[in-house]
């Protein structure tokens, strides 16, 4: 479903180059809920935001569902988002003067759904997430757990393959931190791939399979022994990586 070989970050401002990801392999398989842990600056959002395709990388592979993503032009990218990609993020980022249904509506009216797939949709998303009865109210009348649901259903509504959850819980409190987890393993049973950077080690003992990161670096593999071969030829590598990041 997912998988990154040597995959490399670098930030460049004129001062400084910072090396968020460094040779960052893995390999999510369909249907699997990975957890990820790691320091906080050890490359977890920047790992998942190349994963959503919301940023490029530096160097490296990495195949989504088969793709290489590396070839594919800025609309081909958004396509491919748009399709098999959800997101979670730890601030709900929700719309304050849109209702849960107007809410949940905003992707789908990117897909280009019709009015009537899309009242489909977001009924059916929001059912999911236990709050149908609230389609008309507004985010400032939710409890934080509640409006990570309605998150969880405008991620949910698009049906993507693949969601990605940067800290979901982290504003949440423990009672509800355990509630929008339940509901994130309930997605997962009913077929959704997850991938949950936490920060919480109780949550992420609950996945069924925990990576850890430092300093931009998968360090423990429960996973394809090939991934951990060493890199044969760095200076080869290298010079890719510096006209992969001249392409960009
Ligand atoms: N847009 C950016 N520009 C420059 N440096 C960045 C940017 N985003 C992240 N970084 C740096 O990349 C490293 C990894 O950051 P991040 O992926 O956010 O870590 P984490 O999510 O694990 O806390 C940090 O050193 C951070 O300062
Ligand atoms: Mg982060």
């Amino acid at each position: 479903m997912l998988k990154m070989t040597h995959l490399q970050k670098i930030y460049r401002t004129h001062l400084i180059e910072t090396h968020a990801l460094r040779d960052f392999s893995i390999h999510v398989r369909e249907g699997e809920f990975v957890a990820v842990t790691g320091p906080s600056g050890s490359g977890k959002t920047t790992f998942l935001n190349i994963a959503g395709l919301l940023e490029e990388f530096t160097g490296g592979e990495y195949w989504l569902d088969g793709v290489d993503v590396r070839g594919l032009n800025d609309n081909a990218r958004s396509k491919l988002r748009n399709e098999k990609i959800g997101f979670i993020f730890q601030s709900f980022n929700l719309i304050p003067d849109l209702n849960l249904f107007d809410n949940v509506d905003v992707p789908l009216r990117y897909r280009g759904f019709g009015a009537a797939e899309r009242k489909k949709r977001i009924e059916e998303s929001l059912t999911r997430v236990g709050l149908a009865s609230r389609m008309k109210h507004y985010p400032s009348e939710l409890s934080g757990g509640q409006q990570q649901r309605v998150a969880i259903a405008r991620a949910l509504a698009g049906s993507p393959r693949l969601l990605l959850a940067d800290e979901p819980t982290g504003n949440l409190d423990s009672l509800m931190a355990r509630g929008v987890l339940e509901l994130l393993e309930e997605i997962n049973r009913q077929g959704t791939t997850i991938v949950m950077v936490t920060h919480d080690p109780e949550l992420a003992a609950r996945a069924q399979r925990n990576v850890h990161v430092i300093d931009g670096q998968v360090t423990d593999f429960e996973e394809d022994p090939r991934l951990r071969e060493p890199r044969t030829a760095p200076s080869s590598h290298d010079a890719r990586d510096v006209s992969a990041a001249a392409a960009n």
